[in-house]
């Protein structure tokens, strides 16, 4: 090839990685197309990207912490001793750890044999090619394998390709920088070939297939590892913004389930129904999504909308929340503790001779009523018997010391005569303002470009198709499908769950059939329910985390 020839591949090789390389964000992509483009500008047979260890500091760190959580034992003056001793292990494990740094071999390629992939890392230190080169952040062009004695102070280990059944024969490595100078990586490219074609089974002869490095390729190739350096470490700080985000919220959403331990693995549950379905509407080849698609950015939006969707609760007084009857624990108490002084400022009246037969009446059926209040307080349903109890019980006014008082108040006269479950009207609107909250909360929010809609699909997760959900009524398309998919979730999850201890766990067939008529009365969208009915999205394994 010839020199002119030879610049232009070059120069045309630079700028499309250029193009490539800068607008990646994935940082497993930017090793793929870093070691492709470079093996290729330099004909090289083989390639390997190893990078800085990140996590090492962290991580015994976070044992260290671990361990110090994990001191205590009830006994103070024990429980000191121990976070002492923690204290020092922690403090001479941070000493160790500015001391450990270690490489980790992250991506490979050979183009003449394929080899199993296994990570594995080395320490940063001139007892290794790599090594040296992170270590003393030097380029080093090893024509010959035998120069490693001479340029490192080192014999080059062959054991690898013998095992392997290759040769290296020469190799560049160069040191990845940041912008601050420092090596966070190492290029390493192996057996630079005459004709790019060629496939390298030993033994070969090396005159005829091994070639020379350049000057021109080592400087072109560091002035790419440079700019790969820069962008891997920006693509590395995406990820590490993600990560902190994805933690935060799931951290955010154990705290919810903490105060509301009734519903709590409700959000996990719901995003998994939800992802299920979002991906099954990318699957569809037929229907009237077929032709609907989620990115890979919209999918993660419906994940923290599965997971938010909930968390205005927060802005939910916590007894409405946590109500299992129609009156609480501590009102039905107090109606206990009311009858039974009732009944014994009766009993002093008729032991004094001056009870009247509505007395005597009362008296005797005061805990036949209690029981009646009992059971109306537990029941779904307020049949015409249990109504008929009580507005007897309401029309009692027990006489005591001239005083006229009313067997129940009228507050718990108006729980009490809930027609159909446990809420009062306003307790209702109570509740279903959190799906408000859930929008205002998350609209506070600094989304990024592409979680943008995460407030908007969050908060409609309980509209209806028909306008006749909460909380704006919207209806048909103005209810993005997002929302569709997390109310479909959603109720299935409100139907099935079975940490409600005032609500028995719906079966999962009559938990579909459900679903199937809330499609009949419009509220849901059919061809969703379909999906989640015929492919079985309802199947979910709870112990593993959420998929993104
Ligand atoms: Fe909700
Ligand atoms: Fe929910």
């Amino acid at each position: 090839m010839s020199t002119n020839t030879k610049n232009e591949k070059l120069i045309n090789a630079l700028v499309q990685i250029g193009v490539e390389i800068s607008a990646q964000k994935d940082v497993d992509k930017l090793f793929e197309i870093i070691l492709t483009s470079c093996m290729d500008i330099t004909d090289s047979d083989a390639g390997s990207i190893y990078f800085k260890e990140q996590s090492q500091r962290r991580k015994k760190k976070n044992n260290i912490l671990d361990s110090c959580s994990r001191a205590g034992s009830g006994d103070r003056a024990e429980d000191d001793e121990k976070r002492k001793n923690s204290k020092e292990e922690e403090v001479k494990a941070t000493k160790e750890d500015q001391d450990i740094e270690y490489l980790r071999f992250q991506y490979t390629q050979n183009r003449s044999k394929s080899f199993p992939f296994s990570s594995f890392t080395l320490p940063i230190n001139d007892q290794s090619i790599a090594g040296a080169c992170a270590y003393n952040g030097k380029t080093y062009v090893l024509q010959t394998m035998d120069e490693t004695v001479e340029k490192i102070g080192i014999h080059h280990n062959s054991d690898f390709d013998k095992k392997m059944g290759y040769r290296t024969c020469n190799m560049l490595v160069i040191p990845m920088k940041n912008y601050d100078g420092e090596v966070i990586g190492v290029l390493q490219l192996i057996n630079k070939k005459k004709n790019t074609s060629d496939v390298l089974i030993p033994p070969y002869d090396y005159d005829e297939k091994i070639d020379r490095y350049t000057e021109q390729e080592v400087s072109v190739v560091e002035s790419l590892a440079a700019q790969a350096a820069i962008l891997i470490e920006r693509a590395q700080l995406f990820e590490g913004i993600e990560s902190l985000l994805s933690s935060f919220i799931n951290t955010l959403v154990t705290a919810l389930d903490q105060r509301d331990t009734i519903t709590a693995g409700h959000s996990r549950r719901v995003t998994k129904y939800a992802m299920n379905l979002a991906r099954a509407v990318n699957k569809a080849k037929e229907g009237k999504y077929k032709n609907a698609c989620f990115d890979d950015l919209e999918l993660k939006e419906l994940y923290y909308a599965g997971l938010l969707h909930d968390v205005g609760k927060i802005g939910v007084r916590e007894f409405v929340l946590m109500k299992e009857n129609k009156l609480t624990d501590a009102q039905m108490s107090v109606i206990s503790y009311r009858y039974k002084w009732m009944m014994s400022e009766l009993r002093i009246k008729l032991n004094s001779g001056s009870s009247t037969d509505n007395d005597k009446y009362q008296l005797e059926m005061i805990p036949t009523w209690l029981e009646n209040i009992k059971d109306i307080n537990t029941c779904g349903f307020l049949t015409d018997e249990r109504k008929q109890n009580l507005s007897v019980i309401c029309e009692q006014i027990i006489e005591i010391n001239g005083e006229r008082i009313p067997l129940i108040t009228e507050e718990e006269k108006k729980f009490l005569s809930v027609q159909k479950g446990n809420l009062t009207q306003e307790e209702r609107e109570m509740i279903q303002s959190h799906a408000t909250y859930s929008f205002e909360i998350l609209d506070g929010i600094e989304w990024t470009t592409e979680l943008l809609d995460v407030p908007e699909i969050a908060g409609a997760h309980h509209e209806f198709l028909n306008g006749q959900g909460y909380p704006k009524g919207i209806k048909g398309d103005e209810i993005m499908l997002q929302s569709k998919i997390l109310t479909v979730a959603d109720i299935f999850d409100a139907l099935t769950a079975s940490d409600r201890p005032y609500k028995p766990a719906v079966p999962i067939p009559r938990s579909l059939n459900i679903l199937e008529e809330e499609v009949k009365a419009n509220h849901l969208d059919e061809e969703l329910v379909r999906l989640f009915i015929d492919e079985k999205l309802y199947i979910i394994d709870e112990n593993q985390e959420v998929e993104q």
